[in-house]
């Protein structure tokens, strides 16, 4: 299976858990910045999850404008998936539901329902057994 997932990340953080991902996902999983990955290089049946930190109630910027740049049908036949990072305390808004809209909007399929994972602060360190999660996130999808 064509396995890839895509990230933005400001200070590291959400790329840990985007390579945890990849882990789970197996030795073939391609674990990217979403700068520069075209989605249309994906075929039908390929997987792609999709990830950022939530900065100020959505996905971070670069990753918003890639989102954005979805054409529609794009991702026809493609299973998405798509998480963020957030601060535990913090009233968080979300990205992941706004990722998954508009992974939808462009033709994916769901594979899995949005999920996230914490840090303790804005710049990390993420809570521990976040990596745990999300290694074991990656092996789910890649079993499904
Ligand atoms: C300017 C700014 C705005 C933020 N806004 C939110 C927010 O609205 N909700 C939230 O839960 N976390 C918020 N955060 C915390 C980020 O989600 C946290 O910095 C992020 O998970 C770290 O990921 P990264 O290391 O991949 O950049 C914000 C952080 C920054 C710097």
């Amino acid at each position: 299976m064509d396995a890839v997932v895509v990230y933005a990340s400001q200070f590291g953080n959400t790329r840990q858990i985007a390579e945890a991902i990849g882990r789970g996902l197996g030795p073939d999983a391609r674990v990217l910045e979403a700068d520069g990955f075209s989605p249309a290089q994906l075929s039908p049946g390929s997987l792609l999850v999709v990830g950022s930190p939530i900065v100020g109630w959505k996905p971070l910027e670069g990753l918003g404008v890639w989102l954005d740049g979805l054409v529609p049908g794009v991702l026809d036949g493609v299973r998405t998936a798509a998480f963020d990072t957030r601060v535990k305390l913090f009233i968080h808004g979300d990205a992941a539901k706004k990722i998954e809209q508009a992974l939808e909007k462009a033709g994916a399929e769901r594979a899995a329902d949005p999920t996230w994972y914490y840090v303790a602060g804005s710049e990390g360190p993420l809570l521990d057994g976040e990596i745990e999660r999300a290694e074991a996130w990656g092996r789910e999808l890649a079993a499904a």
